[in-house]
């Protein structure tokens, strides 16, 4: 059978995705390519020609990706950290973004030992389980209300520490047992405004749920200001994603606590306001 070039296919690759408006066409196709060859797609440049079989899956999964079916769901994996976790249809993909709620955490958490930690909306588990990886010493404990979410997160948790609890985080009672026991809350809820235009990857493909809370995103995250207030033992940290809409409004909600200080928002790499931090008074 003839081999041809993979360099070409990639280039094609990547020109129907670009046609299709997919945001990284280049990376995707790359990406695809490895996942098929099951290389590194930094080592893609070792295998300079393929049979015709790999440049026809190669194929499959690039039409696919062309209807923005999400690249994480054709893969079946993403990454937090340390941890590549498995997704699929019914839970939100984990953005790169919320590495940056890991690693601020993971610095807090730097010197204190046996720290507790809880992961409010796990989704597939991915902070809470980057947070075991990263501090075997760590008590920590995951909460998600949908179920098809939690049957992901049961799946990547399996040979896992992380305590996985189904509730809601608007529940006035959840996590009694942790009051004032907290070293670390983190959390990615749903926070995009109710009408906003997404693209089809998530539109089409992250749980609604997931995604939006309320006319002003807001929904969700004011009960996780108030749960994050009760649960923290004095000193311990809150730490919550957010719409690049809400840098006021929620270092607002937060100062609105008054054992809640030192309130800071903080940007992502792209310089867009993305999270809000706040440490319990002692
Ligand atoms: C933006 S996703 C984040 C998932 C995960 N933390 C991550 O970063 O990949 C938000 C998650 O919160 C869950 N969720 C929404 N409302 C919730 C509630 N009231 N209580 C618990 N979980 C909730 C959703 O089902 C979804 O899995």
């Amino acid at each position: 059978m003839s081999r041809q070039p993979l360099r070409l296919a990639i280039m094609e690759a990547e020109r129907i995705l670009a046609e299709a408006g997919v945001a990284s066409p280049r990376t995707d196709a790359e990406l695809i390519a490895a996942h098929v060859l099951g290389a590194e797609r930094g080592k893609l440049m070792l295998t300079p020609l393929v049979d015709r079989q790999v440049i026809e899956a190669i194929g499959q999964l690039v039409h696919q990706r062309a209807k923005r079916i999400p690249l994480q769901h054709l893969l079946g994996w993403a990454v937090m950290g340390a941890v590549t976790l498995q997704v699929g249809p019914g839970v939100f993909v984990p953005r790169p973004e919320t590495e940056l709620l890991l690693e601020w955490g993971l610095e807090f958490l730097a010197g204190r030992e046996h720290p507790v930690v809880v992961d409010l909306c796990t989704g597939t588990g991915a902070l809470a389980l980057a947070v075991a990886a990263e501090r075997p010493d760590a008590e920590v404990h995951a909460v998600e209300i949908d179920p098809t979410a939690l049957a992901w997160a049961r799946r990547n948790m399996e040979s896992s520490r992380v305590r996985l609890h189904s509730g809601d985080v608007t529940a006035p009672d959840l996590f009694a047992e942790l009051d004032a026991r907290v070293d670390l809350v983190l959390c990615n809820p749903p926070y995009v405004p109710v009408g906003t235009a997404v693209p089809p990857e998530v539109g089409e493909h992250d749980p609604f749920k997931a995604v939006f809370s309320g006319s002003d995103g807001l929904t969700v995250i004011r009960h996780v200001v108030n749960l994050s207030a009760r649960l923290l033992k004095p000193g311990g940290a809150v730490v919550i994603e957010h719409d690049d809409t809400h840098a006021e409004s929620v270092p607002e909600l937060l100062a609105t606590r008054k054992v809640l200080t030192d309130v800071e928002d903080h940007d992502d790499l792209a310089g867009r306001p993305r999270f809000a931090t706040a440490i319990r008074t002692s």
